[in-house]
């Protein structure tokens, strides 16, 4: 059977990442969450002291690129995907709000981008890839033989990302969560590199009314579609 590469790009905190990371382990393929990359590098900075008043310092970040090594590897026991910088298990640390509030500066900066698309490109070389983001159809796989773009309303992703954080105990505020939701949509849109957009030839899906199981089998459609087309 042919391996093809699958982008699924779409709003955050639209469950890209669950559907991607579902379709991936059920047809064998590897998942790729692109927007760990970014959170990972957004970590460093943070714990670096490249953030001054919550301004980053471009000079410093773009000196420090090449001290920034990003990796993935599966959990022995979940076989879940967990991110790795400089070796160490930063899977939870890039989850918090304080990383999610400053990452959409640092996605913004052109250099940024360019290291973490050459290094998405080589890892999706042999195909066989599920990668999500915002512009993986776009710009890191525009010849991606299946490309999805999700969304679902600002209100149910902020519900969602809040009961997300709950479950793991973490604090919490709805409010503040929809704020985030909310800024972000407008930062990813509206930035000048690779802005957050739907590639002409992909397929939209709006899962604000659909269940995990729904949107399993739609997705599970599309790919036989795309293997056999
Ligand atoms: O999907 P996420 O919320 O984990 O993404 C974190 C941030 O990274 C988000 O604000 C947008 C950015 N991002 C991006 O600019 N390009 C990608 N391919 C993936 C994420």
């Amino acid at each position: 059977m042919k391996k093809i590469t699958i982008a699924i790009d779409g709003y955050s905190s639209c469950g890209k990442s669950t559907m991607a990371k579902d379709l991936a382990r059920k047809i064998g393929y590897i998942y790729i969450d692109s927007g760990a990359m970014y959170r990972a590098v957004t970590l460093y900075s943070l714990e670096n002291g490249f953030f001054i008043e919550n301004a980053i310092d471009t000079a410093l970040l773009k000196a420090a690129m090449p001290d920034i090594h990003i990796s993935f590897e599966l959990n022995p026991d979940t076989q879940r995907p967990q991110t790795f910088l400089n070796g160490r298990n930063v899977e939870d640390a890039i989850r918090t709000m304080e990383v999610s509030s400053h990452v959409s500066p640092v996605a913004a900066l052109d250099f940024v981008r360019e290291a973490l698309v050459r290094q998405q490109q080589e890892m999706g070389k042999a195909k066989g890839i599920v990668m999500d983001g915002r512009d993986i159809g776009t710009v890191v796989f525009p010849d991606a033989e299946l490309k999805i773009f999700v969304t679902a309303s600002a209100e149910i992703r902020a519900q969602r990302r809040y009961d997300e954080l709950k479950k793991k105990g973490q604090e919490a505020s709805y409010e503040e969560i929809l704020a985030n939701v909310e800024e972000r949509d407008r930062i990813d849109q509206t930035r000048k590199v690779s802005p957050l957009r739907r590639a002409n030839d992909a397929i939209l899906l709006d899962n604000s009314h659909m269940s995990i199981d729904e949107q399993k089998e739609w997705l599970t459609e599309k790919f036989q579609a795309a293997i056999h087309g």
